[in-house]
């Protein structure tokens, strides 16, 4: 039965360490510090056999606080991005943008986002525009973007994870979670739920969650599992045959990253499939982008590539947003044996007050996309400040 996991957790030390030398010679001149990691001998890899299977136990809490953390998206995508996300006091766990256990095909023709107005739907000159530029059109709230998912594969990731986590220079508030976003068929994500879980034995890395998007409006020809009961029953049991076959491996609490749902039904898919197969599951993230989203220039001409279509977010997301949160937080808790389930609450919060509808809507935590890309991570520390210590 530990085979597999064993291959698993071998095959990571190795892109581990092909991916410690690719770091190395894309960040150590400027990141010194960050990648000095303590000279630790490799960890112990202790599986306890005797657990017994948790799996009639409701699954572990997602604990978070500050409850406020970014979401997934392009300003959380590379080492420095996290190391910097990390820094911020302000936010208490750090979500990667979301990765497959292969490196995915990011076609830079293709794959763009930009800003634009949502009252006159005026766009940023270029696509693609970093926070320096953005942040000198702040009326620019609202996003349009056709990106996938990241070039960097998982394993990049958890080998990231663990220089943050082991940089002796990281601040005091530190240890907090990384949730870390994947997706892939059913069986990519139970394997990358290994593979994450595996990476916490020894102790060098602990507080990892996963999220699994089943929500980007972008892949072509392929409809978000999350809008189909079919399809999410699909990864709900193939992350339950993993607890199953799996018990005495490390317990990654993992949740599912939903997209904007705008009718009953949609709902009535999610909640039925979580009724069947869902009851592992910690956290449901609300929302992702809405797709089929157009934003045209004064000409009438696309602003992103291709036919201009794409998944929109920003300020113009908030109500549904907000409509998403509230609707699955009182679903959940018309079913006992899904109220535990946590709701983090993502679309269009930009300040305080977003932050304060989102947590009446029923979110216990917040996160934030497009305003991050406006604002940069200063935008934490305003919702911190304006919040006045009232998380
Ligand atoms: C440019 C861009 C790229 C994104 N990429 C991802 C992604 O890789 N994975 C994911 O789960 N969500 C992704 N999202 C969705 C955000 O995480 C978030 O759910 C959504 O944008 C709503 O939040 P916001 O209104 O604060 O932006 C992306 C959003 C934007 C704007």
């Amino acid at each position: 039965m530990l085979a597999a996991g064993g291959v698993a957790w071998l095959s990571y030390l190795q892109n581990r360490s092909t991916n410690d030398r690719l770091l190395n010679r894309n960040y150590l001149n400027t990141h010194h510090s960050l990648l000095n990691p303590p000279q630790k001998p490799p960890p112990q890899v202790e599986i306890d056999h005797t657990k017994p299977s948790t799996m009639s136990e409701p699954p572990p809490p997602i604990e978070i606080h500050p409850p406020l953390i970014n979401s997934s998206n392009p300003w959380a995508t590379d080492l420095e991005d996290l190391a910097r996300l990390y820094r911020c006091e302000s936010i208490g766990a750090i979500t990667t943008r979301t990765s497959t256990l292969r490196p995915f095909k990011h076609d830079d023709a293709i794959h763009r986002y930009v800003f634009f107005n949502p009252s006159n739907h005026q766009a940023s000159d270029s696509t693609n525009p970093a926070v320096e530029e953005a942040s000198r059109r702040p009326h620019q709230r609202a996003s349009l973007n056709s990106l996938g998912y990241s070039p960097e594969p998982l394993s990049t990731y958890l080998a990231w994870i663990r220089h943050i986590s082991t940089n002796p220079h990281s601040p005091s508030r530190t240890r907090k979670p990384f949730i870390v976003s994947v997706t892939g068929t059913p069986e990519d994500v139970a394997q990358c739920y290994r593979v994450i879980s595996l990476s916490t034995v020894g102790g060098i890395i602990n507080n990892l969650y996963m999220e699994i998007n089943l929500s980007c409006p972008n892949i072509p020809d392929k409809q978000p599992p999350a809008y189909s009961k079919v399809a999410l029953v699909e990864y709900l049991n193939a992350l339950r045959q993993e607890l199953e076959e799996r018990p005495e491996f490390p317990r990654i609490p993992f949740g599912l990253k939903t997209p904007p749902y705008t009718h009953s039904s949609e709902y009535h898919e999610l909640i039925s499939a979580l009724e069947e197969a869902g009851d592992q599951v910690s956290f449901i993230t609300c929302t992702n982008t809405l797709g089929s989203c157009l934003i045209l220039d004064l000409e009438g001409k696309n602003i992103l590539p291709g036919n201009g279509i794409g998944g929109m977010a920003g300020a113009a997301l908030h109500p549904l947003a907000l409509g998403n949160v509230a609707t699955i937080r009182r679903m959940l808790d018309e079913r006992e044996k899904l109220s535990h389930i946590t709701v983090i609450g993502i679309g269009g919060v930009e300040d305080e007050k977003g932050y304060r509808r989102m947590r009446a809507a029923g979110a216990g935590v917040v996160g934030v996309g497009t305003a991050l890309g406006v604002k940069g991570v200063g935008v934490f520390k305003g919702i911190e400040e304006g919040l006045k210590g009232e998380w």
